[in-house]
């Protein structure tokens, strides 16, 4: 693949534009610079240096946003930034779509991918891929609300009582929920099923992948090839 080729396709504007960055000494391969556009590069393991940034190349995009509260999963967010302002320019140009949404003031891990399969293993239910969220309530948790969650709720508009896969007090107000599907307000409406209220809501975990400690709200990176395995693990693997 030429050089210039493969700058367009991580996102870093049109082929004349690239074309252009190249010869102007802006790129570098693997730290070492070069200006010309036609260089046959190898895409394996390929790191691209974009006027002094570091970019490793990826034919497909896969990543992680630590969503903070205040933010909608949006491209024309209505009353709140958008999450897309908090990743780079390169990711916006390749078009990485939220792999489900999260309301504007739910926290935690979110995924962002231009890989329209993968969103949709990730996103259908009939995958059932398992989602843990941590929901802090107005109300204590009682014993009934958590046999209630366990085995369903009905919920406005669904015809059929909705269950949790696993439910468990972590203390007297926080309860954790998983859930196989991603409907609208899920957790909140079958929270407010039982009686209490969704004061702060966090996603700690998608299949067996939990969001990093170390990523701070707010901040983005890259998924591996074994992040990608545990996210698309089956339940019960599933572990906050
Ligand atoms: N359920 C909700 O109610 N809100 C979210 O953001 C995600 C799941």
């Amino acid at each position: 693949m030429w050089l210039a080729r493969a700058l367009q396709s991580q996102g870093f504007g049109s082929r004349k534009g690239c074309v252009l960055r190249v010869r102007s000494g802006a790129v570098s391969i693997n730290g070492v610079v070069c200006d010309d556009p036609e260089h046959e590069v190898d895409p394996a393991g390929l790191e691209l240096t974009i006027d002094g940034v570091t970019w490793p190349y990826r034919e497909k995009a896969y990543v992680l946003l630590h969503k903070p509260a205040g933010y909608e999963c949006s491209q024309k967010p209505k009353h709140h930034p958008s999450v897309y302002s908090l990743l780079p320019s390169p990711l916006i140009e390749r078009d990485v779509q939220c792999v489900g949404r999260l309301d504007q003031d739910t926290t935690g891990l979110l995924l962002l991918s231009d890989d329209g399969q993968f969103i949709h293993r990730m996103t259908s239910p009939k995958k059932g891929v398992a989602k843990v969220y941590r929901a802090t309530c107005a109300d204590p948790v009682t014993d009934a609300a958590l046999d209630a969650l366990r085995n369903g709720v009905l919920l406005n508009d669904e015809p059929a009582p909705i269950a949790a896969l696993a439910c468990e007090a972590l203390d007297t107000h926080t309860l954790q929920l998983t859930l196989a599907e991603g409907k609208y307000h899920q957790v909140k409406r079958m929270i407010a099923a039982t009686g209490n209220r969704v004061e702060r809501l966090h996603r700690v975990a998608i299949g067996a992948f939990s969001l990093p400690a170390t990523l701070a709200p707010g901040s983005w990176c890259w998924l591996e090839a074994a992040d990608l395995q545990q996210l698309e693990t089956p339940w019960p693997s599933a572990k906050s």
